[in-house]
């Protein structure tokens, strides 16, 4: 494990004013987005959508990395060029994910287990000869009250399987996102957001200490402490600012020095308005900045609708989005 060189490529992707693009939808999933939009889900409709984004004149001011998928990091450029060199060539890092998706922890369970411990170690070093620097692993916590989840053995499971993950990454000299989702899915409050959050940062961060996880060479993904989308109490984004950010003081070592949220399914402008305050806060111990999927896209990809001459359109929803939010990690709101 080269210490230095996690602590180098965690300081590139948490360099001041910048933050991840997650790119990684796979192809299923980008289907889903796809669909709603009358685009056919095709290599080469995936292939566009991601040239477009990557080719956006001045990304690399507010993006220091790409999260690719096992499909993309593979496709170039229409000029020929892979997409890890085009990325490279702008100084943005190529991450990869690297779990295969969920499956029920136990026939008929609700809850989930994230797939792709076996094989970790070579998929990792087939990557990093396509020049991955860093990559990505989804659990995902559930919160249902009716069936009481998330259940003590789900968030065992799913903190060893990110620590497990993340140690075989830094082996290989690759700096693990690790990614535990409670997702916002439900009518749940901004309190047991709080708590089950608190629980599985608690969880995961015992298991990454126990199993031998250097912290100064890992990224956390979290999602922020915020009631359910369903919620009939919905609060100001300073709360959801305020609790965030003490969930993860109790919970957060100081040596986590890069906190890279997910969007999960906020509206665009929340999600700038939530990390702007978060980033008010002047004393904290960690970097905070975005890893943003949804939230980074939604826009870019609405505008483009698959259609060549909508591409400007695209790149520029997309490059205000990225800079509203590179502002928003330095603290302001525009
Ligand atoms: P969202 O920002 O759309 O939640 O996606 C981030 C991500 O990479 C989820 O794994």
């Amino acid at each position: 494990m080269n210490k230095e060189l996690l602590k180098n490529t965690v300081a590139h992707l948490m360099s001041p004013g910048k933050g991840i693009l997650a790119a990684d939808e796979t192809p299923s999933n980008i289907g889903k987005k796809f669909a709603a939009l009358h685009i056919e889900n095709t290599p080469e409709n995936r292939q566009k959508y991601r040239e477009m984004l990557f080719t956006t004149l001045g990304m690399e001011e507010y993006i220091s990395g790409v999260i690719l998928q096992d499909e993309t990091i593979y496709q170039r450029t229409k000029d020929g060029v892979s997409f890890p060199e085009y990325l490279k060539d702008k100084n943005i890092l190529s991450g990869i994910k690297v779990d295969l998706g969920l499956e029920p922890i136990s026939e008929g369970s609700q809850e989930t287990i994230t797939k792709g411990l076996d094989g970790l170690g070579e998929r990792l070093e087939k990557y990093k000869k396509y020049s991955a620097k860093f990559a990505k692993w989804r659990s995902v916590i559930y919160i249902d009250s009716e069936t009481c989840l998330p259940t003590e053995k789900a968030m065992q499971l799913n903190a060893k399987g990110l620590a497990d993950y993340a140690y075989t990454c830094q082996l290989h000299d690759i700096v693990p996102i690790v990614e535990p989702e409670v997702l916002m899915d439900g009518n749940h409050s901004i309190e047991t957001s709080y708590k089950v959050t608190s629980d599985i940062l608690d969880k995961l961060f015992k298991a990454l200490v126990e199993k031998g996880v250097f912290l100064e060479g890992v990224l956390l993904k979290p999602n922020m402490v915020i009631p359910g989308l369903m919620c009939a109490n919905q609060v100001d984004p300073g709360i959801v600012a305020n609790k965030t950010i003490q969930c993860f003081r109790e919970n957060v070592p100081a040596e986590t020095s890069g906190i890279v949220f997910l969007s999960g399914g906020q509206r665009d402008d929340l999600s700038i308005k939530h990390l702007a305050l978060m980033n008010q806060h002047n004393d904290l111990p960690w970097k905070l900045s975005f890893s943003y999927g949804r939230a980074l896209q939604r826009q870019a990809l609405t505008a483009w609708k698959g259609q060549d001459q909508n591409l400007q359109a695209a790149q520029k929803a997309f490059l205000e989005q990225a800079r509203l939010n590179s502002l928003a990690t330095l603290g302001q709101i525009y």
